[in-house]
């Protein structure tokens, strides 16, 4: 059977990764997450004093991008891949509270795009690719053979964010979180270098009203209809 790329992108929050981990597993396909790729940038930066408060030193950043090595390994006990930080594995630490309010900023950064997107490219120069983010349609891989684009209320993507913390045992607040969430669609569709925004060819998929097994369903019938075209 042909391989294709697979881009899904869209707003935080809405479910992308499980989705994308999902079909991925089913169809034997690698799976990156492009947004703990920006998280890992950003914990590097926070752990490494480029952030003071929420001012960021751009220009040491620059210096030490290339140095900023990220990986993905399967995590036997999950079946999913873990991020690793230079070798170091950061998948619990880049999903914190302290990471997600600080990414978006690292995430309007020119230099870090580039830097993001050549190495999103060499992971998927042979194909059999599912990527999620938030350019991978429109920059990343504008010639994916398939590319969908999901949506879902602040609201919805709030309490599904909430539940994933409280699930892991951290601290959180829905209020904090339902307002990091429409800060971070606000900054995600205005900022200046691949802003948020569908393909013109991706399909349009908004799951607030959907389960997790009704969205994989969905997702399996269209890959299928472009792998038996
Ligand atoms: O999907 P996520 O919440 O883990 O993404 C973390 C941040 O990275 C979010 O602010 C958007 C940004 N991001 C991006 O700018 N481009 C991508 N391809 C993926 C994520």
């Amino acid at each position: 059977m042909k391989k294709i790329t697979i881009a899904i992108d869209g707003f935080s929050s809405c479910g992308k990764s499980t989705m994308a981990k999902d079909l991925a597993r089913e169809i034997g396909y690698i799976y990156i997450d492009s947004g703990a790729m920006y998280r890992a940038v950003t914990l590097y930066s926070i752990e490494n004093g480029i952030f003071q408060g929420n001012d960021i030193d751009t220009e040491r950043l620059r210096k030490e991008i290339d140095d900023i090595h990220i990986s993905f390994q399967l995590n036997p006990e999950t079946g999913r891949p873990d991020t690793y930080l230079n070798g170091v594995n950061v998948e619990n630490k880049i999903r914190s509270m302290e990471v997600s309010s600080h990414v978006s900023p690292i995430a309007t950064l020119g230099f870090v795009r580039e830097a993001m997107v050549a190495q999103q490219q060499a992971m998927g120069n042979s194909k059999g690719i599912v990527m999620d983010g938030r350019d991978i349609g429109t920059t990343v891989f504008p010639d994916a053979e398939l590319k969908i684009f999901v949506t879902a209320t602040p609201e919805i993507r709030a309490q599904r964010r909430y539940d994933e913390l409280k699930a892991k045992g951290q601290e959180a607040s829905f209020d904090e979180i339902l307002e990091n969430v429409k800060q971070r669609d606000y900054i995600d569709q205005n900022r200046e270098v691949s802003p948020l925004r569908k393909a013109d060819d991706a399909l349009l998929l908004d799951n607030t009203d959907m389960t997790i097994p009704q969205q994989k369903e969905w997702l399996q019938e269209q890959f299928n209809k472009i792998v038996k075209r």
